[in-house]
């Protein structure tokens, strides 16, 4: 459930008008909502108590700092791939033993700012990041604690791009080689062994997957345990799913899944730590956009919007589908009719669905795509000299930017001229 509804005849984010933010802030932008954002982060709160846990947002899905700020204040630890997402999270207010930190390439540099500044754990996803840790945290008279991600070699049946947890993939230790590379970890100076990580992929909306991986880390803390191992917390990764099309079933929810966790590693007395990050803010956003023109082609009509492939990638990325609504109710009796939605960009793939039933629009129109607060804003870019696309929050009646669209002067005078020019 999100908190985007038609309120007499207009789309509102909880009680602003999209329409109001729109004539304000101007289009493309991305909004969210805080109700949807807090409501999502309270169903996993629930669907994991009374066990112990932490539930630390995957900052990645969404990074902009009132969004963080909003979840740290709920109580929320974080996931960070990256010490750029270290320091925000920080900015945001979440402290370092609420930080998780995440990903198959962290420099030396970054576990030193992590050290420094504290963290809850540092999830090592191979022994040459362990050898580096080992000697940073020790030459800075630290120790760190961590966990080492595992690769449970399940499949996720999610998509390709997306799926993590198959042998195949980059990430995490093979878990055949799980008790020789803990043996390893034990014995090196600066590092304190806490617990055990594991992520298999993301958008998944089967449960079978998690309860074959989480299976198998209970028998590993079992085994790792009787080697010696204190294991007192497990990472279980993130991954949930969100239902992108409303006309289709709906995925399992937070519940359902707390309950998989519970079953499968609930009696092990272990500290639990999920990273969920697409169910908390995906459906909490919305891109909203605006017909520029309506083009009748020869065999279809185009809707060509403002909003393109560098404002929201994941329909030519991944094929994705997000449903597109538009900002005025469709009287009862009107006939939608087949569109492909496209923006500006020059490339083909510029498409972000192919004879979509809409109401008949008219230039001028504003639309909104669904289930676009995750990975929309965050992969965003300036292609095409486009201007990142800005970010607006939204709180009971209160809206407010909390990302503004940079002007044409700011983006031109980032770059700077080579001395010979
Ligand atoms: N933890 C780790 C270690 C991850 O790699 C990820 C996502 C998450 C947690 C959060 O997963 P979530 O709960 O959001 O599914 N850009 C793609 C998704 C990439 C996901 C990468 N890892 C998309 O737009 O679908």
């Amino acid at each position: 459930m999100d908190h985007f509804l038609y309120r007499d005849g207009a789309l509102h984010a909880e009680d602003v008008a999209i329409a109001e933010i729109a004539a304000s802030v101007g289009t493309p932008f991305y909004v969210y909502s805080t109700a949807t954002l807090t409501r999502h982060y309270k169903l996993f709160e629930e669907a994991l108590s009374p066990l112990p846990h932490l539930i630390c947002f995957a900052m990645k899905s969404c990074g902009n700092l009132s969004v963080v700020k909003t979840l740290g204040a709920l109580g929320a630890g974080v996931d960070v791939v990256s010490v750029g997402e270290y320091l925000k999270a920080k900015a945001a207010g979440v402290p370092g033993e609420r930080i998780v930190f995440s990903g198959v390439g962290k420099t030396r540099d970054e576990m030193r700012i992590a050290l420094e500044g504290g963290i809850r754990q540092f999830n090592v996803e191979s022994e040459p990041e362990l050898f580096a840790l080992s000697e940073v945290a020790s030459s800075m008279g630290l120790t760190a604690p961590i966990t080492i991600r595992v690769n449970p070699d399940v499949d996720a049946k999610t998509h390709e791009k997306i799926a993590t947890g198959k042998k195949e993939n980059k990430f995490g230790i093979p878990i055949s080689r799980a008790r020789e590379v803990y043996a390893e970890a034990a014995r090196l100076k600066g590092i304190d062994v806490v617990g055990i990580d594991v992520h298999i992929g993301s958008q998944l909306v089967d449960l079978v997957p998690f309860e074959e991986a989480y299976l198998k880390v209970a028998e590993l803390t079992r085994q790792l345990r009787a080697d010696g191992h204190d294991i007192r917390r497990l990472d279980l990764g993130g991954g949930l799913g969100i239902p992108y099309e409303r006309s289709n079933a709906a995925p399992p929810l937070p519940l359902d899944y707390g309950a998989v966790i519970k079953r499968t590693v609930g009696d092990l007395g272990c500290e639990l730590e999920i990273e969920p990050g697409r169910l908390i803010s995906g459906n909490a956003g919305l891109l909203v956009s605006k017909v520029i023109y309506v083009k009748s082609g020869e065999e279809r009509d185009f809707l060509i919007l403002d909003a393109a492939m560098n404002d929201l990638i994941r329909p030519s990325m991944y094929g994705a589908h997000h449903d597109i609504v538009p900002v005025v109710e469709p009287a009862p009796a009107t006939l939608p009719q087949p569109y492909d939605i496209v923006g500006p960009v020059c490339e083909t793939g510029d498409t972000f669905a192919k004879q979509r039933a809409l109401p008949p629009m008219r230039a001028g129109d504003l639309v909104a795509f669904r289930s676009a607060g995750a990975y929309g804003a965050v992969m965003a870019s300036e292609y095409n000299m486009r201007p990142l696309v800005p970010e607006v929050m939204v709180h009971g009646d209160q809206f407010a930017v909390i990302r503004a669209r940079p002007t044409y002067d700011e983006m031109i005078n980032r770059d700077s001229m080579a001395p010979w020019l």
